[in-house]
């Protein structure tokens, strides 16, 4: 009995000896942890410092940018163009939207203006408006640049004698909507290479050596918002962009200490020709300025920015665009367009071209009340999208008049 109460009580003892020894180095792990993640948790809380730091240093540089750009200007008094870089300028791609825009705000500031596009009619008529409006001179150059080499001697023998102070390439071309790269006919690819690339080329040889010379001048490349970013379904369209974005800066590099200011304007959506794909593009809103109202804006940004989107919400819808994760912008820019006809995306290189299934969708009323398609004229749209869309709404009704 006595042997058992002695046992027991040894027992009790050897539990008590292993819970404290076991409580003991619990607490020592944790002291020793701690002391191990207060360096870790150091480390992490230094880095998330940093990065708020960097981010409140880009907000704090890009509203001061906004400020300088959009604000600044509007106060102070419209710098001498003519003065500052010559009295001539030369502009792309001038016969509607930006380009037409820009020449016109470049006329308002007095400067002469050489008109280069291809069609001869509406240069001749934009001309005369131009003269009349802002009592300065104008030529006109018919040139279409998808022709490539042969359109430039025209171009150069128009400028000789002038003293081409600003030069605009703003000519450029999209799809008809955005698309497979493998959709693109050839001659669409051939274009953006001419048009979107080529052209900036060609003209920067041509009017350079004279700004060299005259130790003054200025060069604006309009890229796009596109080039910020891979963008799928525009593949070619924003590598050419992303094109004029590298070779502004270079060029940028190689001539400001020669006194040569070259800017590249990289604009999200502006409501013209080109973003008349999207039905939502198409009608002027907050983020999508008229051309007029981002030309105003834009040539206020001369001789200021050296890359910049040249309007006030597109620099804050570029900044987001800057900083969002590729994969984000990826989706976005992939994704297709909202439509009433799911059916009516495009294909894929090697799909069926008449969607299957368009039809049978486009005979349920309740998908087309909601959002009529407004019946329109395809060939004057000239957009394959709309007129898709309009192609369907022609055969809905047709099928709503001749029900099987
Ligand atoms: N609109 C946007 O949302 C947007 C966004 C970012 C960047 N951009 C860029 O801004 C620039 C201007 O675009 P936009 O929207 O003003 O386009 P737009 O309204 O379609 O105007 C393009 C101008 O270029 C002319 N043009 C087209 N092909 C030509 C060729 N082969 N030879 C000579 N001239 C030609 C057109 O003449 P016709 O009248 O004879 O066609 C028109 O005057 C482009 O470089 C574009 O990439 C536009």
């Amino acid at each position: 009995m006595a042997a058992a109460q002695k046992h027991r009580r040894l027992h009790k003892r050897t539990d008590i000896c292993f819970t404290m020894a076991a409580v003991d180095s619990f607490s020592f792990l944790l002291r020793e942890i701690g002391q191990a993640c207060s360096c870790v948790i150091e480390t992490l809380a230094f880095i998330g410092a940093f990065y708020i730091m960097k981010t409140s240093l880009t907000v704090a540089s890009n509203t001061y940018s906004l400020i300088r750009l959009y604000f600044i200007p509007r106060l102070v008094s419209r710098p001498d163009l003519v003065k500052l870089y010559g009295s001539w300028a030369a502009v792309t791609g001038c016969t509607s939207g930006i380009g037409k825009s820009y020449a016109k705000e470049l006329a308002c500031h007095g400067v002469n203006v050489v008109l280069i596009s291809r069609n001869k009619e509406m240069l001749e008529a934009l001309a005369k408006d131009i003269e009349d409006s802002y009592k300065v001179e104008t030529e006109v150059v018919v040139a279409d640049f998808s022709r490539g080499r042969q359109v430039y001697p025209a171009i150069k023998k128009a400028l000789l004698g002038k003293e081409t102070g600003i030069l605009v390439n703003n000519v450029g071309v999209f799809y008809d909507h955005p698309d497979y790269f493998a959709n693109l006919t050839e001659d669409k690819i051939w274009d953006l290479i001419n048009i979107n690339i080529g052209a900036a080329n060609m003209m920067v040889y041509m009017v350079l050596p004279g700004m060299v010379q005259r130790k003054k001048g200025a060069i604006v490349n309009v890229s796009s918002m596109s080039s910020y970013h891979p963008s799928p379904r525009m593949t070619a369209y924003s590598a050419s962009k992303a094109y004029l974005d590298h070779f502004s800066q270079s060029l940028y590099y190689e001539y400001a200490p020669q006194g040569i200011f070259v800017q590249c304007l990289c604009p999200a959506f502006v409501c013209t020709t080109m973003s008349k794909y999207s039905p939502t593009l198409s009608k002027k809103s907050l983020f999508v300025p008229s051309a007029d109202e981002y030309a105003h804006q834009a040539i206020a940004t001369l001789g200021l920015s050296r890359r910049t989107p040249g309007y006030s919400l597109h620099s804050i819808q570029g900044f987001f665009a800057q900083i969002i994760p590729e994969w984000l912008w990826r989706g976005a820019a992939g994704r297709e367009p909202r439509s009433p006809h799911p059916e009516l995306r495009t294909r894929l290189p090697g799909e069926a071209a008449t969607p299957r299934g368009a039809l049978r969708k486009l005979r349920w009323p309740g998908v087309l009340l909601k959002t009529p398609p407004q019946p329109s004229n395809e060939t004057d749209l000239g957009n394959s999208a709309l007129a898709l869309h309009h192609l369907s709404e022609m055969e809905y009704r047709t099928q709503l008049l001749n029900p099987e």
